[in-house]
C-alpha cells in the first residue's frame, strides 16, 4: 500500500459556537478522483479551504504526502506550524472556486504566469510557453492576450483552471466551478474537467451539485451531512444503490430540483 495522499485524522474545526466538522477523518490515495457531495452547510467548502490553508483547524492532523499540514517537528516534538512551513505546503495544492478571482487588469497570458513568476522564480519566456500549452489544453490559446472582462463566465473559468494548474500543484481542488456559469456555459467546463481527470494523475477533489457530472469524474464519491462522512463508495454505488435513508433523501432532492443523477 502506498500512502495517502491526503490523510486527515480526526479534525475538529468550529465558527463560534457552531461546531462545522467534529471529529473527521478521511484519506485520498495518490491520483484519486474524489466527489464531495452534500446539502448546503454541510462543511465541504469548510474541508476544502482547510487543506488550502485558507481556514485553520481546531484539532486532529492532516498530512499531505506523509508530512504533517498544521504542525511540524521542532526538537522530536510536533508544534503549531509556522507561516513558512504552511507557505511550502500550500504549494502543494491547487484550487479553483466557484467565481474565478481573475485580475481583471491583467491579460490571460498574464494571469496564468504570474504566481509561476513570481513565487516559483520561473523566467518569463518558460512561465509563458508553459502558459500557452495550459491555454491550448483548455481551447483558449487563441484568447492569451484578451482581458478577463472581454471573456464569457465558462472562458474565465477556464482561464481559472489553467491558472491553478500553471503553478503544478500535486493535488487540485474544485469548489462548485460551474454553479455560478449560465446553464449554457457548464458544459465547456465540465468537458476541461473531464479531460484533466483522464489525462493527468494529479489527486482531484471536487465539490459538486452536479450528479451526472461527479458520477462521470470521480473513482469514489463522499457524501457529507453535517460535518460527517454518511457514506461512500463508488459513483455507481452511491448514485444507484445508496443504502443510506438520508444520502437517499438527499439524492430524491436533487432529481426533485431538476438535476440529472
Ligand atoms: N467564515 C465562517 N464564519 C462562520 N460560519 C461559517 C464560515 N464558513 C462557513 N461557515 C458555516 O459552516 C457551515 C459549513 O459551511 P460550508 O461552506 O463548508 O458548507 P458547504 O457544504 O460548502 O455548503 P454549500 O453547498 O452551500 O456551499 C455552514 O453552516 C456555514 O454557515
Ligand atoms: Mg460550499
Amino acid at each position: 500500500m502506498s500512502t495517502p495522499i491526503i490523510d486527515i485524522d480526526g479534525i475538529t474545526k468550529s465558527f463560534g459556537a457552531f461546531k462545522v466538522l467534529d471529529g473527521l477523518s478521511m484519506k485520498v490515495m495518490p491520483g484519486e478522483k474524489l466527489a464531495l457531495i452534500g446539502p448546503s452547510g454541510s462543511g465541504k467548502t469548510t474541508i476544502l479551504r482547510i487543506l488550502m490553508t485558507l481556514e485553520r483547524i481546531d484539532g486532529g492532523h492532516i498530512r499531505i504526502g506523509g508530512e504533517q499540514l498544521y504542525h511540524m517537528e521542532r526538537e522530536g516534538r510536533l508544534v503549531p506550524a509556522d507561516e513558512r512551513h504552511l507557505t511550502r505546503m500550500r504549494r502543494k495544492i491547487g484550487m479553483v472556486f466557484q467565481l474565478f478571482n481573475l485580475f481583471p487588469h491583467k491579460c490571460v497570458l498574464d494571469n496564468v504566469t504570474l504566481a509561476p513568476m513570481l513565487t516559483k522564480g520561473i523566467a518569463r519566456p518558460a512561465a509563458e510557453k508553459r502558459a500557452m500549452e495550459l491555454l491550448d489544453m483548455v481551447g483558449l490559446a487563441d484568447k492569451a492576450k484578451a482581458m478577463p472582462a472581454q471573456l464569457s463566465g465558462g472562458q474565465k473559468q477556464r482561464v481559472a483552471i489553467a491558472r491553478a494548474l500553471a503553478l503544478s500543484p500535486e493535488i487540485m481542488l474544485f469548489d462548485e466551478v460551474t454553479s455560478a456559469l449560465d446553464p449554457e456555459l457548464v458544459e465547456e467546463v465540465l468537458t476541461v474537467m473531464r479531460r484533466l481527470a483522464a489525462e493527468t494523475d494529479m489527486t482531484m477533489l471536487l465539490v459538486t451539485h452536479e450528479m451526472g457530472f461527479a458520477h462521470d469524474f470521480a473513482d469514489r464519491v463522499l457524501f457529507f451531512d453535517r460535518g460527517r462522512i454518511v457514506e461512500e463508495g463508488k459513483p455507481d454505488e452511491i448514485f444507484r444503490h445508496p443504502t443510506q435513508e438520508r444520502t437517499q433523501a438527499f439524492l430524491r432532492k436533487i432529481i426533485a430540483a431538476g438535476h440529472r443523477v
